[in-house]
């Protein structure tokens, strides 16, 4: 594997990000930072999707150009990601010059082919979904079911996509490519939704909507919502129809691209017919997440449950956002509905991350301090009878993410700190030295901390900075590749002084962290 690139979706700037956002670029984050393990070239784009009525109306009763508006929003997105280490390459804002100058050249390459036209129209428009919704699609009501709002019925000359010249296409690809969307359950689904598809309607008359990007030839006309926002995973890195850099040569098509389930037939239906008319090659993955609940209730304004993820870092007064990363990383099966709740979240990171990871590294390395003054003697480093397993979970580790299963992944690696722990408990290092068996003893403390090394290059992805500050009191380089990890990275002699060995992760109840306040 050489290159590998990842995307998110682009969110609205309507408001500030919550967790539903924060967990689709956790689980991108992790994905990217494994994959960073296993290529030279892993690269992450996420951003903002800036335009549409939503915004202008907003902008408006707030008496602020839609500009600015955007401007203070994606600032927000920005700062939340920071606080939460998204290590992402690149931030795309749909309103960047670029961006939107690539995208009118697309949909001119496009009306060039024919594979897009202008057309009289009549529909049913919902600004939630900044869509047209068919009648079928409505409640009893004749509601939006996702919005449970009334659709505006909206009569205009529109420019539309003819995406059904591309059904047929995309069955085929769904259909020969099993592994295409992930999980795989949800391909059926697409599928269902193809046999009904009509044209889409990809502009609106500048006079209903002025935020956007204008027609090229038909300045009249402003494109609407899918071509710009879909057209960023390209546009970002390159793509031109005029001569695409270097940059997009080596990078496309995508690896994965992820995204929550609610917007997958839009990826993997329009996004899909899209790179079809433009002659490109396709992603070779599309991730669907699930939702993520808040104490198993939707997220709303409106109910007021509505968390931000900074929020969370600081009421529990987190200095570092591994914990929220690995929780949330971990909040669902590769493609279900998670929960957030405040209890779990303490719970589970206590258990998992301080209790047993972390309280492993200090214990052991207290010990090498007590009998051995934290020196490793050359005979301690023998054969690990740990490394066969450490092995297999890396092994197992790769597996998981060849299919993008984070949360089972991240159970992979608990599970070897498990066993790591009960070898220690098994072996009784202290009853060791009681007994004098000093280099039995010196050899399992040795044994665990190689495994440690391991564990600090799988938990990395997941909680960078405890990986790092285990790496550090380990005398180990994260950076090492994993296909080349293995039990033998702890050299001979001194290691550490007493002073030097620090919790990694304090429990988020302790004392010591309350402390920290
Ligand atoms: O859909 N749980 O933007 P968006 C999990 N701009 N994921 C959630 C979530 C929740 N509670 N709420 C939102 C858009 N998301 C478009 C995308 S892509 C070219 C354009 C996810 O701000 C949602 O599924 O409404 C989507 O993947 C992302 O957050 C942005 O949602
Ligand atoms: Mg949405």
């Amino acid at each position: 594997m050489t290159k590998f690139y990842t995307t998110t979706a682009i969110d609205y700037v309507n408001g500030a990000p919550h967790i539903g956002h924060a967990y689709e670029k956790i689980l991108t984050d992790v994905i990217y930072r494994h994959f960073t393990q296993r290529c030279e070239d892993a690269y992450f784009l996420t951003g903002t999707d800036e335009h549409g009525i939503k915004i202008q109306k907003t902008a408006a009763e707030k008496g602020i150009s839609p500009k600015e508006f955007c401007d203070m929003n994606a600032q927000k997105f920005k700062d939340a990601w920071k606080a939460l280490d998204i290590d992402y390459s690149q931030f795309i804002r749909t309103t960047d010059e670029q961006h939107e100058k690539i995208v009118q050249k697309i949909f001119k390459k496009l009306v060039e082919k024919g594979d897009i036209y202008k057309h009289s129209y009549t529909g049913l428009y919902c600004s939630g979904c900044e869509a047209f919704l068919n009648e079928k699609d409505l409640t009893e009501d004749g509601l939006c079911p996702d919005h449970q709002k009334k659709p505006e019925v909206v009569e205009e000359e529109n420019y539309f996509f003819k995406l059904t010249k591309y059904k047929d296409a995309i069955i085929k690809h769904i259909k020969t490519n099993p592994d295409f969307i992930v999980p795989s359950f949800r391909a059926n689904e697409v599928i269902n939704q193809l046999e009904n598809i009509e044209d889409i309607s990809v502009s609106r008359v500048k006079t209903n909507v002025n935020w956007g990007i204008p027609v090229l030839d038909d300045p009249e006309q402003v494109i609407y919502v899918w071509i710009d926002a879909l057209s960023n995973y390209i546009t970002a890195i390159g793509y031109d129809p005029d001569g695409n850099s270097d940059k997009f040569e080596k990078l496309w098509p995508a690896d994965v691209q992820v995204i929550g389930k609610d917007i997958l037939k839009f990826h993997s239906i329009y996004w899909i017919a899209i790179l079809m008319a433009l002659e490109l090659p396709l992603p070779k993955h599309i991730l669907a997440h699930g939702w993520i609940t808040i104490d198993q209730t939707k997220m709303s304004k409106s109910l007021g449950n509505v968390i931000s993820p900074t929020a969370v870092l600081e009421a529990f007064n987190l200095d570092i956002p591994d914990p929220l990363r690995y929780y949330m990383a971990s909040a669902a099966p590769c493609g279900k509905d998670g929960n957030y709740s405040d209890e779990d979240f303490k719970e589970k990171v206590n258990a998992h991350l301080a209790n047993s990871m972390g309280n492993l590294l200090n214990r052991t390395l207290s010990m090498l301090v007590k009998y051995f003054d934290g020196d490793i003697k050359p005979e301690f480093l023998n054969k690990n009878e740990l490394e066969k397993q450490a092995l297999e979970t890396v092994k197992a580790v790769k597996h998981h993410f060849d299919y993008f299963e984070v949360q089972e992944a991240a159970q992979k690696i608990i599970e070897l700190v498990d066993i790591t722990n009960k070898y220690v408990t098994d072996n009784a290092p202290w009853t060791l030295a009681k007994e004098e068996k000093m280099d039995k003893c010196g050899e399992v403390l040795t044994n665990v901390l190689q495994v440690m090394t391991v564990i600090s290059s799988l938990i990395y992805p997941y909680c960078p900075n405890i990986a790092s500050r285990m790496a550090e009191q380990l005398g180990y380089d994260l950076d090492i590749k994993l296909d080349d990890i293995n039990c033998r990275y702890l050299k001979a002699g001194h290691l550490i002084n007493k002073d030097d060995i620090k919790p990694v992760f304090l429990r988020m109840d302790s004392e010591l962290a309350d402390k920290k306040k």
